[in-house]
């Protein structure tokens, strides 16, 4: 397939070039009619950007099979048969894809540690866990994702489970055996599911943790806005195999997600897969090496410890940097915030003893320049 070209930028960069005039929403009209307040602070490109998909980024039918093309991009970009965009997070495709495996009463084996849209998910469908407790590191005070033979015991104690979810990477960077998951879901004839929200950015790197499709799952689930260079919502869901009919999971995000996807989300999706299919390898080599001396240094600070977790787990996530601040007398909670208010760092992930520093493709050693915009009254 041809990785050069963007299906959905091309198809922006048309919609100005003719010049529409348009009668549909967004109501703010490419931002003809919002306040120069917003403007100053947004900028005018964020709303030019945003054009309705039906009628504006493709006809009335999407007969030009604009969003269609860019999926089958992604799904050839990181060895998927299929794939499909969500503007709603992982949060929406996770329950996608739960509801094409199980219905309402039905069984699907679920982590303790799952998100809390798998939870929500769980609550609206009906569907029934049957729970499977994370493996839990009693010397760090984690829980990592389980093992295939537990997943087995499970599989045998409850027959009619209709399927597993995994969850992996976790937040903290550790993985689970993916492949060994899946040969036991599939000794059963049942599907796996990947929630691979932390780890879009596998399947650009061999260095990094072996990636869900790569792995043998049968639906991976990701969020490129955490570790890709896409805006936040941005989820793509991923398909192979024949124990999931791709028409079943495409219904199960029609009836969940929105009718009014943002264009923003599409084509960052979209110019993202593209940059990582010509850049990636480079783009992450450099992140990982960056996280590595990091790394170094921080260790060699008192009272902080970057967190291993060799022979503990099947794998680990480099780019994510596991900061042990107990040496200090602080939790991770007061670390963050003193980087925050001290330091203009801010961190996602922190807990009673840790801090985690996610690096990406866009981590650099340059601070980003402060900005002098500001709202005139
Ligand atoms: C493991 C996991 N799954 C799903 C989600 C939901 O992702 P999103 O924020 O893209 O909706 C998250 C969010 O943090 C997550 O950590």
């Amino acid at each position: 397939m041809d990785h050069s070209r963007a299906p959905v930028l091309e198809a922006l960069q048309e919609f100005r070039e003719r010049g529409y005039v348009p009668f549909t929403p967004p109501g703010h009209r490419q931002g003809r009619g919002v306040d120069p307040r917003v403007l100053d602070v947004l900028g005018r490109e964020v709303f030019e950007a945003d054009v309705i998909a039906l009628n504006g980024l493709d006809d009335r039918l999407m007969r030009g099979g604009v969003i269609e093309h860019a999926q089958e991009l992604m799904a050839d970009a990181v060895h998927a048969e299929h794939a499909f965009f969500s503007t709603c997070g992982s949060s929406l495709s996770v329950k996608s894809a739960m509801l094409s495996v199980a219905g309402p009463h039905e069984k699907l084996i679920v982590p303790r540690h799952a998100h809390k849209s798998v939870v929500s998910g769980l609550i609206l469908s009906g569907v029934c866990p049957v729970w499977i407790s994370p493996d839990w590191d009693a010397e760090r005070h984690l829980a990592h994702p389980p093992g295939a033979d537990r997943v087995r015991e499970l599989f045998e104690a409850e027959p009619e489970a209709k399927g597993m979810l995994l969850v992996t990477p976790t937040d903290y960077g550790t993985c689970g055996d993916i492949r060994a998951i899946a040969d036991v879901c599939h000794e059963f004839g049942k599907p796996l599911i990947v929630d691979e929200a932390w780890g879009a950015h596998l399947p650009f790197h061999d260095d990094l943790p072996p990636w869900g499709m790569d792995a043998g799952a049968d639906v991976v689930v990701t969020s490129v806005h955490k570790s890709g260079a896409a805006v936040e919502q941005s989820s793509v869901f991923h398909l192979q195999g024949d124990l999931v009919d791709p028409k079943a999971l495409k219904a199960r995000e029609d009836l969940l997600g929105t009718t009014s996807p943002t264009s923003l989300v599409y084509a960052t999706l979209d110019g993202w897969r593209r940059q990582m299919v010509q850049h990636g390898e480079l783009l992450l080599t450099a992140a990982l090496a960056l996280a590595e001396s990091t790394r170094s240094v921080i260790e060699r600070l008192p009272g902080l410890h970057v967190m291993e977790f060799g022979g503990l787990v099947h794998s680990f996530d480099p780019l994510k940097v596991v900061i042990d601040v107990s040496g200090l007398d602080i939790s991770g909670y007061q670390a963050t915030d003193w980087l925050r208010e001290h330091q203009r760092v801010t961190l996602g992930l922190s807990d009673h003893r840790r801090i985690v520093a996610q690096f990406t493709q866009a981590t650099t050693t340059a601070r980003p320049r402060s900005s002098s915009r500001r709202c005139e009254r």
